[in-house]
């Protein structure tokens, strides 16, 4: 049985108080609070085994490389991959993304292509393809969505064509929690020849995620909002396109041989395999040993587990809202269509008054457009207040969060 009683016990951070009143984190869209087994990892790896990796022959370095290549060996078997060769770690979701755009847009993408977004991403998936586009461009163009929050795919299969070269979206909104059926998304691209590169920041702490199943070519995500800490992040890429891409960024280790030829006055270079070829430079060495206790952690739960224990408290969640008559709230209905996110607003309000007004009594919310400026201008909303629930979030705490609001409609 899942007992999000027994997970608090983990987690240090949420014993203590804010503004004298028990902590209660609800801004986990943002980032999440770490477990101990993670804090610990952390600690252990500095106190034990901290070297350099992939460099040096002395056993220090062979026991921290063995532990960065298991990291990657966890995340590989947590989202199916066929091996690490498939699973750079890089800094986080944005990086992922701009890796993709850079390392295979900048050669991959010319003045007669598109490429493919929503209305409802994440400024980290607009923002480099609109970049990008100034340099090679190519057209970009978005889907719409309802106004429900849900993607209109009768839009996505009218933007589709044999010019767009890759479909880049969300899996789940930050703002709404809607769940887009990307497996749907995925089969219908391909069909047009088109790549899929899936932004997993909000699908792949909260739910199972396959990577062979969804038959998905690239997918990014972050470890600090799956327990993990900041500064690590993954990229999954297929391995034959992968095999294919150029590296983004160069340096030490991501090279087999660099030599100086005399006759060209250059250097020669070759690549290491991937993912090595796609981690220049000393990486982020106990992130990704934090990243690794992480999914233990999660796969200890079990992540079915993890996910309906959030759809349950978000349902619970909304349902209590309808109490509140001051305020509204957005996102698609439905249990398979959305996960434990919630945007709303309280009536002659602004987002930020209603989350400082939280603060004071210890709530832990988002307020503004969380990083999803042209979603609030589609769904018409000036911003958002926003919660979003983890494994450690209880019932006892969504009453609290409503008491909370209903005082404010008292002022
Ligand atoms: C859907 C989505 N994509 C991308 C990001 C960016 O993630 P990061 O800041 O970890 O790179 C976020 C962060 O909130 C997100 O929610």
């Amino acid at each position: 049985m899942f007992d999000p009683y027994k997970v608090r016990e983990d987690f240090p951070i949420l014993k203590q108080k804010i503004n004298n009143h028990p902590l209660i984190y609800f801004d986990n869209a943002a980032t999440t609070q770490k477990p101990r087994q993670v804090i610990e990892a952390v600690k252990e790896f500095y106190e034990r085994y901290n070297a350099n990796v992939h460099r040096a022959v002395h056993t220090l370095s062979h026991e921290a490389t063995s532990l960065y290549e298991s990291a990657h060996e966890e995340v590989a078997k947590f989202i199916n991959a066929k091996n690490i060769e498939e699973i750079i770690f890089v800094r986080g979701t944005t990086e992922a993304i701009n890796f993709v755009a850079y390392s295979w847009g900048l050669r991959n993408l010319n003045r007669e292509d598109e490429v493919l977004l929503t209305l409802m991403e994440h400024h980290s998936n607009i923002v480099p393809w609109e970049i990008l586009s100034k340099i090679n461009g190519f057209k970009v163009k978005y889907v719409d969505v309802n106004s429900d929050g849900t993607l209109n795919y009768e839009s996505l299969e009218d933007s589709l064509s044999r010019k767009t070269k890759i479909v880049s979206v969300t899996h789940v909104s930050n703002v709404t929690g809607c769940i887009n059926d990307v497996k749907r998304i995925i089969k219908t691209a391909h069909e047009y020849g088109a790549l899929v590169l899936v932004d997993g920041a909000q699908s792949v702490p909260h739910m199972p995620v396959d990577v062979k199943d969804l038959d998905v070519d690239f997918l990014a995500f972050s470890g600090h909002k799956m327990l993990a800490p900041t500064g690590i992040g993954v990229l999954y890429g297929k391995r034959e396109l992968l095999e294919k891409m150029e590296p983004f960024h160069g340096g030490g280790e991501m090279i087999r041989n660099v030599s100086f030829d005399t006759a060209t006055g250059r250097c020669l270079i070759s690549w290491n395999d991937p993912p090595w070829k796609f981690e220049a430079g000393t990486p982020n060495i106990s992130g990704g040993v934090g990243l690794m206790a992480a999914i233990k952690y999660l796969k200890s739960l079990g992540m079915e587990n993890i996910f309906s224990h959030e759809c349950e408290l978000s349902e619970y969640a909304l349902q209590r809202l309808q109490e509140c008559h001051k305020v509204s709230f957005y996102g698609p209905k439905g249990r398979s269509t959305r996960c434990g996110i919630i945007p709303f607003n309280v009536e002659g309000f602004d987002s930020h008054d209603v989350a400082l007004f939280l603060d004071s009594f210890g709530i832990t919310i988002r307020s503004g457009f969380h990083c999803a400026q042209p979603l609030h201008q589609r769904l018409n909303l000036p911003s958002s207040a926003r919660v979003s629930f983890y494994l450690y979030n209880t019932r006892e705490e969504i009453d609290r969060f409503i008491e909370v609001l209903k005082e404010m409609e008292q002022l």
